[in-house]
């Protein structure tokens, strides 16, 4: 595989065509990823929960993201390297440079951050520092408890308008990326056409730019209970490498996500 930029993502939106990304956390697994072909890997904060065995993403520190980010680092092959910045990096301007610093510094050639419209400035400041940014919107685990829980978002249609207008905001600002979690499926493919920057989608149907999902859930090896929109790909494989590389290809052929697995 061609080492995967930002120009890649791009130029995979243009054809009409589709990406894998994965979550990562150590070099072993990482090395395993790329070689199936995974595009994008990401160093989740959802390590608070498969790594570390909490209940939600807030206890994860900066420390945490940057120690996992190095790690992948070494072994990412020819995968574009995105690092979620933690829960409070965005407590004041400084502090978000400060942290997208640091992830930089450990790696990461992305950084991932979670929020809608009021995020633009930070955006502006990380792009113009040359800083290349994902929004993460709709189910972001760092507003869980202010959500109530792990719930679909953007069901209704005012809902749905107010995050394709804020998701247009940020792009303004420079966001070379939107994530989309837990929407309706509608939502992912009316962002998709609304938007000229890659849509990354996990719960958010299969009409997006690019699927991710979380490796211990496609390993089947997550605590609790699994969401819909996962799928244990290893499953079905006698390996984990072709466990990967059936999530690929079954994200790259469009047959994953299914409706089973949309809402
Ligand atoms: O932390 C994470 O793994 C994520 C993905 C689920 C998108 O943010
Ligand atoms: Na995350």
């Amino acid at each position: 595989m061609k080492t995967v930029t930002l120009s890649t993502l791009q130029a995979s939106k243009r054809a009409g065509e589709t990406f894998s990304c994965l979550t990562a956390y150590d070099a072993s697994f990482a090395h395993v990823a790329s070689q199936a072909g995974i595009e994008v890997l990401l160093v989740g904060d959802s390590l608070g929960m498969v790594l570390q065995g909490h209940a939600s993403t807030l206890p994860v520190t900066l420390d945490d993201i940057c120690y996992h980010t190095r790690s992948v680092a070494r072994a990412k092959g020819t995968s574009l390297l995105m690092a979620d910045l933690p829960f409070m990096s965005n407590a004041s301007q400084e502090r978000l440079l400060q942290d997208a610093g640091a992830l930089m510094r450990a790696g990461a050639e992305m950084i991932k951050i979670e929020g809608e419209a009021w995020l633009a400035d930070g955006i502006r400041e990380l792009t113009r520092r040359g800083v290349p940014v994902c929004a993460h919107m709709g189910l972001t685990p760092q507003t869980v408890y202010q959500l109530g829980g792990y719930k679909v978002q953007g069901r209704d249609a005012v809902r749905a308008e107010q995050m394709i207008a804020d998701a247009h905001e940020l792009v303004a600002a420079g966001a070379s990326v939107i994530l989309l979690e837990c929407v309706p499926a509608s939502l992912g493919r009316a962002m998709r056409e609304a938007l000229d920057v890659p849509v990354i989608g996990i719960g958010a149907g299969p009409d997006v730019d690019g699927q991710i999902l979380v490796m211990h859930d496609v390993l089947g090896v997550s605590l609790g209970r699994t969401p819909r929109f996962v799928k244990n790909f290893l499953a079905e494989a006698d390996s984990i490498e072709n466990a990967f590389r059936a999530y690929h290809e079954a994200v790259k052929a469009r047959h994953f996500p299914a409706a089973e697995h949309s809402f």
